[in-house]
């Protein structure tokens, strides 16, 4: 099959395409051919070798971690799929590969596809809608009337998160480009802060909830915006002593870990609110949930741009340099 891999970490040049045999599917897995990838910053961090403590992958390493496809073969003791259902996925963070002709995926990580959706469509929601999820569901349990703040959202994530936050009942603020303002206010934005002319602290006041996706200056002043008891759920500040044991981290890594996270721990407590990072993780239930939602019409894709499978690389460039105008950018089988 073809894929597009890295053999070291490193930039973009360390990406091409190679060939590489077909995944044999194992008793749990579903065979799934790819019609459709999408492209997330993780991809960047994981081909850098960023992450590669706390995920130390075997190279040569496929990258790509959102698909969507049909299945074409199943293990042994798969109940839940049959060849030829149409499907989407965020495979495990240690079985990653999307951007490939096949996968080899566990059958608890893969969910129907929804219906109403394209493949292009369907491969840019499982990482930033089981992401949305696990922040706003999961972490924060979001409640009806309550005061959500979003940063990004025209991102990826954000894109989700507004839609998902506007049917969880929440009142929602977010930040974002001037030239987004329409989109995110379309997608459940109550209040709109060009992050470029606005200072979101001076406006925001008494919230309940802010999912963090920037870190650093954004993630110290979103701990001032909160009421007290008030909760920053954050995937892109310093991780905690929870994800760490979720990640099985020995005792020096997680307490390594704890510590990065100890400043802002600690500042949080002194306002009267927690801090809390999430790692998304794969799941296959509440991807089904997230596809009835969108099958309903509750939450729908934004695709900035289709690029086809042999420009998988430009695709990358394009995501990376910040091109995209809002929402994610794919890459397509078909
Ligand atoms: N921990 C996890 O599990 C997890 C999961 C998913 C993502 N992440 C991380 O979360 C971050 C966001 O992911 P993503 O997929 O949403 O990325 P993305 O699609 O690349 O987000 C880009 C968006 O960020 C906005 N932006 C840039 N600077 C901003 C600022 N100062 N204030 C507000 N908005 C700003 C831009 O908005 P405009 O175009 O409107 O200017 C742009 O639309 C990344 O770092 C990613 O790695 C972590």
């Amino acid at each position: 099959m073809k894929t597009y891999l890295i053999e070291k970490y490193g930039d973009q040049s360390a990406v091409h395409a190679a060939e590489l045999p077909d995944p044999q599917p194992g008793p749990e897995d579903v065979l799934v051919e790819i019609h459709a990838a999408s492209v997330n910053p993780l991809d960047f961090k994981i081909r850098d070798g960023a992450f590669k403590r706390i995920l130390p992958y075997r190279l040569p390493l496929v990258l790509g971690n959102d698909l969507a496809g049909v299945v074409v073969r199943v293990g042994s003791s798969v109940t839940r799929f049959a060849v030829g259902d149409e499907v989407y996925a965020r495979p495990d963070k240690d079985r990653i590969g999307t951007f490939a002709e096949l996968i080899a995926v566990h059958q608890d990580d893969l969910a129907p596809k929804p219906a109403v959706l394209t493949m292009a469509q369907a491969a840019s929601l499982p990482l930033v809608a089981l992401t949305s999820w696990q922040a706003l569901v999961e972490k924060a349990q979001v409640r009806p009337g309550q005061k959500v703040l979003i940063h990004a959202g025209s991102g990826g994530v954000g894109t989700i998160a507004l839609q998902l936050a506007r049917h969880l009942g929440a009142h929602v603020a977010t930040t974002a480009s001037a030239a987004n303002a329409d989109l995110v206010k379309e997608l459940g934005a109550d209040v709109v802060i060009d992050y470029r002319a606005q200072d979101f602290e001076q406006l925001l006041d008494g919230y309940d909830v802010v999912l963090d996706t920037l870190g650093g200056e954004t993630l110290e002043k979103s701990l001032r915006v909160l009421k007290p008891g008030g909760k920053v759920i954050s995937i892109a500040g310093p991780p905690d002593a929870d994800f760490a044991r979720e990640l099985g981290a020995n005792p020096l890594l997680r307490q390594a870990m704890n510590a990065l996270s100890f400043r802002t721990r600690r500042r949080a407590k002194r306002h009267g609110v927690t801090y809390s990072f999430l790692f998304m993780k794969a799941d296959g239930g509440q991807l089904r949930e997230l596809t009835r939602f969108v099958d309903a019409g509750q939450i729908h894709p934004v695709v900035d741009r289709v690029f086809p499978f042999d420009r998988t690389r430009d695709a990358m460039e394009y995501a990376e340099k910040g091109r995209a105008k809002a929402g994610k950018v794919v890459i397509a089988m078909e």
